[in-house]
């Protein structure tokens, strides 16, 4: 007699583990016809996400697996400091986030990721992102780049940026060619 609820339990949690990439959910996840509204399970699934990021299947297995400890460690703090910036970017450039894909970003011009067209303040800043252009906005996006759209405060603590950038520089690299164009 309990209140019927508990058999999607399962189904959310494949739903939470699907969605657990920045790329979002890869895999299409097998749709049962009694889940909940749509709306109610990325809620869920959102919330169970964000409880156990690290209880996934780790989507930087191979990433760490290449690192000593202290790397690992660094990575996984910058990791963690990174989490707010996947609600709006992703690695998959689908262009369903309201900022540009962050795949390929290091060496890449401001403003012309190939998913999103930036904005005239992102495009005009002509800089070239590397470590430390990318320090200098992220640590302060508006003052950095004055008027471009990306609403977000900036992270002041140096330990934490450096982290951050450790991790981006790893994760934003884009994966084996498959086709190369030029
Ligand atoms: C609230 C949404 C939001 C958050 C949070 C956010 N960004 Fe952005 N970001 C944007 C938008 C929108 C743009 C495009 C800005 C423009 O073109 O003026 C952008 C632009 C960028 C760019 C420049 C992209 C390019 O093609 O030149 C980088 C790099 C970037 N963001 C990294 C990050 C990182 C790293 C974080 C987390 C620390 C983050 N962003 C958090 C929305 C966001």
């Amino acid at each position: 007699m309990e209140n019927g609820r508990h058999n999607s339990d399962e189904s959310i949690f494949s739903m939470a583990a699907a969605s657990c990439r920045r790329y979002g959910p890869l895999v299409p996840v097998s749709q049962s016809p009694r889940l909940p509204s749509p709306s109610v399970l990325l809620v869920v699934a959102l919330f169970l996400v964000s409880l156990v990021p690290a209880g996934c299947s780790d989507p930087d297995r191979e990433i760490l697996a290449g690192m000593g400890e202290a790397e690992q460690a660094r990575f996984l703090r910058g990791r963690v400091v990174s989490t707010p910036c996947w609600t709006c970017h992703d690695l998959a450039g689908r262009g369903k986030k309201v900022g540009p894909s962050l795949q390929g970003i290091y060496g890449r011009r401001s403003g012309l990721a190939p998913d999103r067209e930036g904005s005239p303040a992102m495009i005009g800043a002509t800089i070239v992102w590397d470590d430390r252009s990318l320090g200098a906005f992220l640590r302060d996006p508006s003052g950095f780049v004055p008027g471009n759209r990306m609403v977000f405060p900036g992270i002041r603590d140096p330990g934490a940026l450096s982290d951050l950038l450790f991790y981006l520089r790893h994760v934003t690299r884009p994966p084996p060619p498959a086709s190369e164009a030029g």
